[in-house]
């Protein structure tokens, strides 16, 4: 979608149709024809290797990136065009088996040296990108990616800026610049680099990227919610008794300590993944499916949620951080004797919270969100729990207690849509049962797909900023936490306790009862 005045780039749409239940649905993949340079800070990076690359090679494949193209990286390492295409090879899976591909690919991958901080340095590689696209002929549209730390995000966009990428006038092409969270570490600062970013770039060349948005069953959410009739009239405070979002993990921290150690589970998922798919949960239908419409009602969700009471933050919420012990039948170690690790440290890496959304709809409705390292598995998913019958005719052959509903949304490794009813056992007894009604998300579609970083990025080379951050949520999100991160690091140590659980296990058992009390 567009938004502000950016120029809307052209595009082409493919149709696609899917056959399922009899029904021919059409499908649209936009794919961008204004040519392009990708220029990739941090290319020698973890993200450029495991994410980035892997997912322009995948666009390239399919015919999502426009021609011409080109891909800039820079790093600071002392590479040659030809080491970058090798080590770039390396990481990208399917370069093997379609060589031919990955070759036409690589002759359009170039590398220069570059001190980010330096200003010098930085004009030098624009320098270099000036040539490198007078010879492609990509009518200087940039796409820059900052696969960086965070902390420099500041000093290259600032040199980026004074080098020219920045702010453009008519007729001189695109550009833009692409932001990994987290965006800040706090208020000010997200505050303070944004200030910094306007310096040079307008709000509709900013793309602050998050990567649970562009998975497909995430921007699914709204299309289930919206583009059916029967389940918006019960998405309420009066026919759903709680709704829990679990983004559990086995995988520890890698080699990322140093980052982590500062952000730990609340800054590194709450503050963004976690609130964006709350936030599409919760939101009231946009009057048009359009990138500022939508993010409107983002922000709307943000101001509602109520504050946490700091006083008695242990009845809201549950901080763990995992000891020893076993995922996926391997021994693995505690999170403090993780390799740059401090061995006394108190980051937390799982919390529970329960999070109520002040508004009409939402009053007195809780919604649990959990994540978690190193635990016994890998889930994400949102589930809404609906309230019990209102009355229990089948008391005298049943009790009370009936199961309630339940509606999962499955986002990965799943991607299903998961319904749990009542039905009558057979037989002449009256005995219910509880049955499962499932759709896999896949079911009955051929086409094209996406994966998180390829629909990331293709959106920014169109220029849709619908699955992005916008700065107003980044500072509500950051005003939200706030008060918690500050009760966590009060006296050099989180305020509520923090709960050792064994790596492999579900979480500190004191979160389970958080939730119970849901
Ligand atoms: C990242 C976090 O944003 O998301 C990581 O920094 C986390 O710590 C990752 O592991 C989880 O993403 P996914 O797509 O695997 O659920």
């Amino acid at each position: 979608m567009k938004s502000g005045s950016d120029p809307r780039p052209a595009e082409v749409r493919a149709r696609v149709s899917a056959v399922a239940d009899g029904d021919v649905s059409t499908c649209e993949f936009a794919r961008p024809t204004d040519p392009c340079a990708v220029v990739i800070m941090g290319a020698t990076g973890d993200l450029t290797a495991r994410k980035l690359m892997p997912a322009l090679f995948n666009l390239y494949r399919s015919g999502g990136l426009p021609e011409p193209f080109l891909i800039l990286g820079g790093g600071r390492t002392a590479w040659s065009d030809e080491e970058f295409r090798r080590r770039m090879q390396s990481s990208v899976e399917p370069a093997a088996a379609d060589a031919a591909a990955w070759g036409r690919f690589a002759a359009a991958l170039s590398y220069r040296r570059v001190d980010y901080a330096d200003e010098g340095s930085v004009a030098g590689l624009v320098a270099e990108l000036h040539a490198l696209e007078e010879g492609a002929g990509t009518r200087g549209n940039r796409l820059v990616y900052l696969a960086l730390p965070p902390a420099l995000y500041q000093p290259v966009a600032v040199n980026l800026g004074k080098a020219g990428l920045g702010k453009r006038r008519r007729g001189e092409g695109w550009s833009r610049i692409v932001l990994e969270k987290p965006f800040g570490s706090d208020l000010a600062s997200a505050i303070e680099l944004d200030r910094r970013l306007h310096a040079h770039f307008a709000e509709r060349q900013i793309f602050r990227i998050d990567h649970y948005l562009a998975k497909e069953t995430v921007q699914n959410v709204l299309m289930f919610r919206f583009a059916n009739s029967i389940f918006e009239p019960l998405w309420n405070r009066r026919y759903i008794d709680h709704v829990r979002i679990l983004a559990s993990e086995t995988l520890g921290i890698e080699h990322r300590a140093g980052y982590y150690e500062e952000a730990g589970v609340l800054r590194d998922m709450f503050q963004n993944h976690m609130l964006q798919v709350l936030s599409l949960i919760a939101m009231e239908p946009p009057p048009r499916f359009e990138a500022e419409l939508v993010r409107d009602e983002k922000a709307k969700v943000f101001s509602a949620l109520r504050p946490f009471p700091t006083a008695s933050l242990e009845t809201h919420l549950v901080l763990g951080q995992y000891a020893a012990g076993r995922v996926d039948g391997k021994q693995v170690p505690a999170y403090r004797e993780e390799e740059g690790v401090d061995s006394g440290s108190t980051t937390p890496t799982y919390a529970t919270m329960k999070v109520f959304i002040d508004n009409w709809r939402w009053q007195g409705v809780p919604f649990c969100l959990t994540s978690g390292k190193r635990l016994s598995q890998k889930t994400t998913e949102i589930v809404i729990q609906f309230k019990q019958v209102p009355h229990a005719m089948f008391r005298r052959t049943l009790g009370e207690s009936i199961t309630a509903n339940r509606l999962r949304l499955a986002i990965s490794p799943d991607e299903k849509i998961t319904l749990t009813f009542q039905t009558k056992d057979p037989g002449s007894a009256v005995c219910l049962r509880t049955v499962t009604m499932d759709f896999d998300y896949h079911q009955g579609y051929e086409g094209p797909r996406l994966e998180a970083y390829e629909k990331a990025l293709l959106d920014c080379m169109l220029g849709d900023q619908m699955l992005f951050w916008r700065q107003d949520g980044v500072e509500l999100a950051w005003a939200f936490l706030e008060p918690v991160l500050e009760a966590c690091e009060e006296c050099d140590g989180p305020g509520p306790r923090l709960h050792p659980y064994p790596a492999g296990s579900d979480g500190p058992p004191e979160a389970l009862r958080l939730m119970e009390r849901a």
